[in-house]
């Protein structure tokens, strides 16, 4: 392009957390606990207990936002401070907590954004079968309705599940299945299924209860690349982007399952059971924008129908490949982060494109984010120069994008302020603002500006003019 476009008036600079990993106060105030506060974390790590303790000191942090000029803030509440068991009785208590915060954030001039539910399940739910079970549908439904009565006042903007397709597609990890079933994936995909109701019916809730509102989907979206210009590697790339990517939005805009995904559950037994009225609520759902996180781009290759599909890409941790379908493969052109992430600021751009293209929606970006061991130095100082370089070519992308023609309004990264990553504990930090806590070690907990906090506020003061 010869000229860029300028970022638009009112873009919604922003970050990002999520209840579990910033809040920490687990067990207080009535709350109860989740998968998440059940779970078993892995050896040397964190866990979730006090996290950033961000329940205690929501005020200091609101501040913090504020100062670096913050237009919005994503954030999730959790369900089980609402529902301690999920349904049931509401716990006023919690209810006061997000009005607090919600009031915090709303008199500092930023723009609330929710999102619904951020991996963190109630347990309660997780003991009568969890998404397997259809009752999970109406607790998520009632909990939907108590967060647009109680909240709707104030929040405009509303997300309804996480990253629904890496639970699904890293059920093991993160999900809720027992990976010892028979056909977890078949489980998996029932899970999905009902996850997918649940969240049309929560749209169209919003719009009945709150109708100035806007409410869409938080998927992780990413561009799908063949590993060559062979054929049979496009086919992958093009099963691939179907499965992880267009069945979660296809469904989310257009109320229908992919072509290719429906086509994969039949082929490898996975297809879902559906009730008679199910595919009526999907069509009747309509998102008003399209929210996606994005780390990285994902390359595969032509499946070669045995085991040696299952491999790695994009995120190095994250195994992938499916017999048949496609082979998981490495980017040889992109670098790695410390954490063995490929780092893809063009595929960002490109990814934005791919997803305005498809499903013409104002798009969000929920989360974009590096992970890093950052070091407190003497003198209160965090140099955090990757962060600023991460962000600011991927912020390069974005503009790019949007002078293409995407209509993108906001960029929220993960994350806000330093939190407890989901499986490699704190010292994996990815906030503008320092905690000054270890895995182990609670110290103090104060807050910190970064180095990238400062320049991160100069942006935003210049709309995204000085980068
Ligand atoms: C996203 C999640 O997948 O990636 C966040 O929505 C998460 O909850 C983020 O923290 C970064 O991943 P990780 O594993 O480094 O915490």
């Amino acid at each position: 392009h010869n000229k860029l476009k300028p970022f638009p008036a009112n873009f919604f600079w922003g970050g990002s957390t999520s209840a579990y990993q910033i809040e920490g106060a687990w067990n207080e105030d009535g709350k109860g606990p989740s998968v998440i506060d059940m779970a078993k974390y892995p050896e040397g790590t964190a866990d979730f207990k006090v996290a950033s303790d961000h329940y205690h000191h929501y005020k200091e942090d609101i501040a913090l936002l504020a100062e670096m000029g913050f237009k919005a803030y994503r954030f999730s509440i959790a369900w089980t401070r609402i529902y301690p068991n999920g349904s049931g009785e509401v716990n006023q208590k919690g209810i006061d907590f997000y009005n607090n915060l919600i009031n915090e954030i709303v008199s500092h001039g930023i723009e609330p954004i929710v999102t619904m539910y951020h991996f963190d399940l109630p347990y309660a739910l997780q003991q009568k079968g969890g998404w397997s079970n259809r009752e999970t549908i109406d607790a998520f439904e009632i909990y939907a309705q108590t967060l647009f009565e109680n909240f709707g006042d104030r929040v405009n903007y509303w997300l309804t599940i996480n990253e629904q397709n890496m639970m699904i597609l890293h059920g093991d990890a993160i999900g809720t299945v027992d990976p010892n079933l028979e056909n977890p994936k078949k489980e998996l995909y029932q899970q999905n299924h009902h996850m997918l109701v649940a969240q049309a019916k929560a749209m169209n809730l919003c719009h009945q209860l709150i109708p100035n509102a806007k409410i869409g989907p938080a998927p992780n979206i990413v561009s799908i690349y063949p590993a060559s210009s062979k054929p049979e590697d496009i086919m992958a790339a093009y099963n691939y982007s179907a499965i992880r990517n267009w069945l979660y939005l296809d469904m989310a805009v257009f109320g229908r399952y992919n072509t290719t995904a429906w086509n994969y559950f039949e082929e490898k037994g996975y297809v879902p059971t559906i009730l008679d009225f199910d595919m009526e609520v999907l069509a009747s759902a309509k998102p008003d924008f399209i929210a996606f996180n994005y780390y990285t781009s994902q390359t595969v290759a032509a499946s070669e129908g045995d085991g040696s599909d299952i491999g790695h890409t994009g995120d190095q941790h994250i195994t992938v490949g499916e017999p048949g379908v496609y082979k998981g493969a490495n980017n040889p052109n992109l670098k790695k982060n410390e954490f063995g992430w490929e780092i893809d600021p063009v595929g960002f751009r490109n990814t934005l494109r791919e997803i305005y293209d498809r499903y013409n929606l104002p798009l969000i970006i929920t989360e974009n984010g590096l992970g890093a061991f950052d070091k407190l130095e003497e003198g209160e100082i965090v140099n955090d120069p990757y962060r600023i370089e991460f962000l600011r070519k991927h912020i390069e992308q974005m503009q790019l994008a949007i002078t293409d023609g995407v209509e993108v309004f906001g960029f929220c990264p993960w994350s806000a302020i330093d939190l407890i990553s989901t499986h490699q504990g704190c010292s994996k930090r990815y906030g503008f603002i320092f905690v000054n806590r270890d895995e182990f070690d609670l110290k103090d907990l104060r807050r910190i500006r970064k180095q990238s906090f400062y320049w991160y506020k100069e942006l935003i003061a210049t709309n995204g003019e000085k980068i």
